[in-house]
């Protein structure tokens, strides 16, 4: 017999179809309908499934685990895991893989599209139009700040701020900066033309301050009132990291002080809800959460979540398992 997945999210068509030749599937979501889980509608629903196919929710963890002992896998579509407490996972020996790589460039051009938007006020001018306010021209009318030749501030330069690096530097005549727990190697320092700062240095250089680095405990509120108040009042800062890496109540009261130019923000703190604060200032361009989504890159991410599912339930060595330890899993 076939193991039972569950698939907690809406899912491409081709993918299920994909997963249905090894797998007994269940998609409650089919290709469009999401579901908000709850800690118990989740556990309900995963007993006796082998694996879960998740992205950034819903949350997994021990509670979870001990009420669905038959999960083998999770296997997620996002590159962010916080949504999964990968140590209770490894304690119980369940696989767990996120989805890096295949969508560094994707998300990278998303980030650069925000900022510039930011710092060109894309948006408010945009909604100004629409609201048939645009009757004379006017030398200052939505007139921001350049991107070319401004320096570049990244906070947290992994795969996908390493690329946004590569953008602004080769692309615009960037200045680069950057700050990380780690310092990049040299010869990638220098192909970037990137310096190593500390974070307080970072954020009073920066023109444009692109923050993407993934949410723990440890980047909670990396970004909050004392640190937005280092910045430049010209700068502009784009949040694609993850919602809670930004206070975005210090930062919307930085917006609406002028402070800070502007903001750019895909991830919010308690996502799909947006701080009202946030929504009334009009310095600030918003998406929903969407940087890494060309159709091409969610299809590649959901077929590398379906892959490492496969591999992890048939005993072979997952693409890019987060837990490889717990490997070889249980019998199911
Ligand atoms: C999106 O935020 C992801 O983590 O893939
Ligand atoms: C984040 O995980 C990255 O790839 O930069």
């Amino acid at each position: 017999h076939k193991p039972r997945v569950l698939v907690t999210i809406p899912m491409f068509a081709e993918v299920l179809t994909a997963l249905a030749e090894r797998f007994e599937v269940d998609a409650p979501c089919g290709t469009a309908t999401p579901i908000d889980w709850t800690a118990d509608s989740l556990a309900a629903r995963a007993q006796g499934a082998a694996g879960l196919l998740v992205a950034g929710s819903p949350r997994i963890d021990a509670a979870l685990l001990a009420a669905a002992p038959s999960l083998r896998a999770v296997c997620s579509m996002a590159v962010g895991h916080n949504n999964i407490d990968l140590p209770a996972c490894t304690a119980a020996g369940v696989l767990v893989s996120n989805a890096p790589d295949v969508l560094t460039e994707t998300t990278a051009d998303f980030g650069f599209a925000l900022m510039m938007a930011t710092a060109r006020r894309i948006a408010e001018s945009e909604h100004f139009l629409r609201a048939g306010r645009w009757t004379h021209w006017a030398y200052d009318m939505f007139a921001g700040a350049d991107v070319h030749g401004a320096t570049l501030g990244v906070l947290g330069m992994g795969r996908i701020g390493q690329a946004i690096a590569r953008r602004g530097a080769l692309g615009f005549g960037m200045p680069v900066i950057y700050h990380n727990r780690s310092r990049l190697d040299g010869a990638i320092e220098q192909q970037l033309g990137a310096r190593w700062v500390d974070k307080a240095t970072l954020l009073r250089e920066a023109d444009h301050l692109v923050i993407v680095v993934p949410y723990s405990p440890a980047s909670h509120h990396l970004v909050a009132a004392a640190d937005l108040a280092l910045m430049k009042p010209s700068a502009t800062l784009t949040n694609i990291a993850r919602g809670g890496v930004v206070d975005d109540a210090a930062l919307a009261q930085a917006l609406r002080a002028r402070t800070i130019a502007a903001a750019g923000l895909d991830v919010f703190e308690g996502e799909p809800s947006v701080h009202p604060d946030l929504l009334t200032v009009p310095n600030v361009v918003m998406t929903p959460h969407i940087a890494s989504a060309s159709l091409r890159t969610r299809r590649a991410m959901a077929d590398l979540a379906a892959a490492n599912l496969a591999a992890a339930l048939s005993g072979q060595q997952p693409p890019t398992a987060l837990n490889p330890q717990v490997l070889p899993l249980r019998p199911a």
